[in-house]
This record gives C-alpha cells, structure tokens and sequence, in this order.
C-alpha cells in the first residue's frame, strides 16, 4: 500500500435492494475487480440508498451480506481495497444533509430517475427518491474520489454531484474534489432477456428477464434458452438484433473477447447453438462464485471482520473530509 497516495480513488456502490443480476455483475463487479490493482477503491454496499423504497428488515439484513459476499467471492481483495456498508459510516448521512443544504429543489426535480419514478407514484411518491441523488453526491464526495465507474442511468446524479462539489468550493474555499465519470473498457450493458432495449434490472416483474448471480444452473439454461430473439435466423452484431446482440454480449463480456469476433464463430449455427453456449459461459463463470458466496455466508464471524475493518478504514478517510466541511460552513469543532 506504499503507493496509495498516488493511486486514483474510485468509489462505486450497488443496492442491497434484491437480488444481484448478472448484469450487476458484468456491467459492474466483474470489472471493479479489474481496477483493484491500479485505483484506491472503495466499493460500498449502499443500504442508506435501498430504503428509499420499502425493505423487508429480514430482506434487507440477508441481502445486504449476500451482497457482500458476491464483492468478495467474485474477487475483490478486502485488503486492497475499502469494502464497507454504507450506513456502518455515520458521515454519509451527516454529509448528505449537508450537502441538501446547498441543493436547489429545481436541480432534484430535473433527475429523469425521479421524473420517471413520480409519474409512477404522483405525491405519494418518497421524499428519499428525491434526495437519494444527494445522497449519492455525499458517497462520492467525502472520498476525494477522482473517478466514478456507473452506468449511463447514473451520469445525471453525477453531474450533479459535480456541481454540488463546485457551489461548495465556491461558497466556501476549495473542499471536495471534483469527480469524474468513468467507464471501465470490459463493462457491458446488460439487457433484459424479454425486452431486450431495457437494461436487466433486479425489479423487473418478470423473472425471466433476468439472470441472478445466484441462480441454480438449471434456472440459468431455462432462462437464456427462453430469452427474446428475433425472427432473422442470422446471428449479427447489430441494434437491429437487439436480442442477439444482448447474448453475444454476455459471452464476450465472460470471455473478454470482441463482440465481432464472437459473431465470426457463428456463421452457419443457429439461435440454438448460441444460447447453448452463453447459458454454459454463465454456469461456468458464476459457479466458483456461487460457491464462495454460500461458504462466505456461513462464515458470519469473517464476514463480520471484513465489514468492521472496512467500515473504519472508510471512516477515517470519510470523517477527514467531512470535519472539513462542518469547519466551514461554521459548527464548532468538538
Ligand atoms: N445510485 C446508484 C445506483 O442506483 C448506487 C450508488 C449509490 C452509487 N451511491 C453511489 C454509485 C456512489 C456510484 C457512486 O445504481
């Protein structure tokens, strides 16, 4: 660890809000695991952002561990990296009303995510899913964080988190750092099975329109085998193939192999060889995983270290940043 101050910091977190897809994994985990070596990480388990929606407590205790496990189990080193729940470091919260103070009521109501999710739930829509972005401001910004590995669905909150930072520094003197966005080069977008331009997402209503980490092989073969195709009977690489291309984006997200080179080991097969050998790329990826992550489960008292030790390392870079902050705006110092 001689060389982490030189090292960029990466933060990035998941909800414990269901069950991990596997395009959690490969748009997400799978490549965290990658910059490991190169990057400061800190990977949270973000439980504050999972209650801005209804949680079973029993729901939410299994899956925030479930989710930590699968960090670990899919290979990110505890030691290298700060791996922490979110709400085990108080700053978050503290730091997100912060920050709430210095957000406009006009800026949040622009989020497309809140926009989208109130024409769902018109005035009884939660007053967290509108301030859950700043939340997600304060994750980022109490780490100094230099890069933010996130989806397309994310970059809106980060531009927001970038303005929070600089109406700070501004009002104030320079305090936080100014993140930016980025994406790793082996993420893939992962789609839904059923309706192949829609992201995968762990709440979707129809079950097949996803894979879980966790999924027993047998449920992995039914799922991909019933996955939406088309009726071209050609295997391409192209948006008009939505379906297609979804399935031979998994594999060449598994392999590490170029989507037009996978193409070129189709010519003369059929949608039946392809989804033969994306279920058996799945089985065979996630199967080492699946088995650490039970293990890992049983094993409390380990996984218990891991969180505490996690959580403190998190805590004392966090509570750096955050007392910072309290200074300026005028609390007195404890
Ligand atoms: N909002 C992110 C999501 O729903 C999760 C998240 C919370 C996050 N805090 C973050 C991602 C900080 C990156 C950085 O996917």
């Amino acid at each position: 660890m001689e060389n982490s101050e030189a090292k960029k910091v990466i933060f990035s977190g998941i909800q414990p809000s269901g069950n991990i897809t596997l395009g959690n994994y490969l748009g997400a985990i799978k490549s965290w695991v990658k910059l490991q070596e190169d990057y400061d990480c800190y990977f949270c388990v973000v439980d504050l952002h999972a209650i801005t929606v209804p949680q079973k407590p029993k729901d939410l205790r299994s899956k925030t561990l479930e989710l930590l496990s699968i960090y670990l189990a899919a290979g990110i080193d505890p030691e290298k990296n700060t791996l922490f729940i979110q709400s085990h470091v108080p700053a978050h919260a503290e730091c997100g009303w912060l920050l709430t103070c210095n957000s406009y009521v006009g800026e949040l109501s622009r989020m497309t995510q809140y926009k989208d999710k109130s024409k769902k739930f018109g005035d009884s829509i939660g007053a967290g899913l509108f301030m859950y972005p700043v939340l997600m401001a304060a994750d980022i910004l109490l780490y100094q964080t230099d890069l933010v590995p996130v989806g397309k669905d994310q970059t809106q909150h980060l531009e927001l988190a970038r303005d929070l930072a600089n109406r700070f520094n501004n009002a104030y003197s320079e305090t936080f750092k100014i993140p930016t966005g980025y994406i790793p080069k082996e993420g893939a977008k992962i789609m839904s099975l059923q309706e192949p331009t829609k992201k995968m997402s762990k709440s979707d209503e129809n079950v097949n329109s996803f894979i879980l980490v966790m999924d027993p092989p047998e449920v992995i073969r039914k799922k991909i085998s019933r996955a939406v195709t088309d009726s071209v009977g050609v295997i391409n690489y192209t948006e008009e193939q939505p379906g297609v291309k979804n399935l031979i984006d998994i594999l060449a997200t598994i392999k590490g192999e170029n989507p037009f080179d996978i193409v070129k080991n189709y010519e003369n097969l059929g949608y039946a060889e392809l989804k033969k050998d994306v279920a058996d790329a799945i089985i065979e990826e996630l199967a080492p995983i699946q088995a650490r992550a039970l293990e890992l489960q049983k094993d409390k008292k380990a996984l218990e270290e891991i969180y505490r030790n996690g959580a403190q390392k998190a805590s004392y870079v966090a509570n750096k940043t955050l007392r910072k902050v309290q200074k300026k705006i005028g609390f007195i110092p404890r």
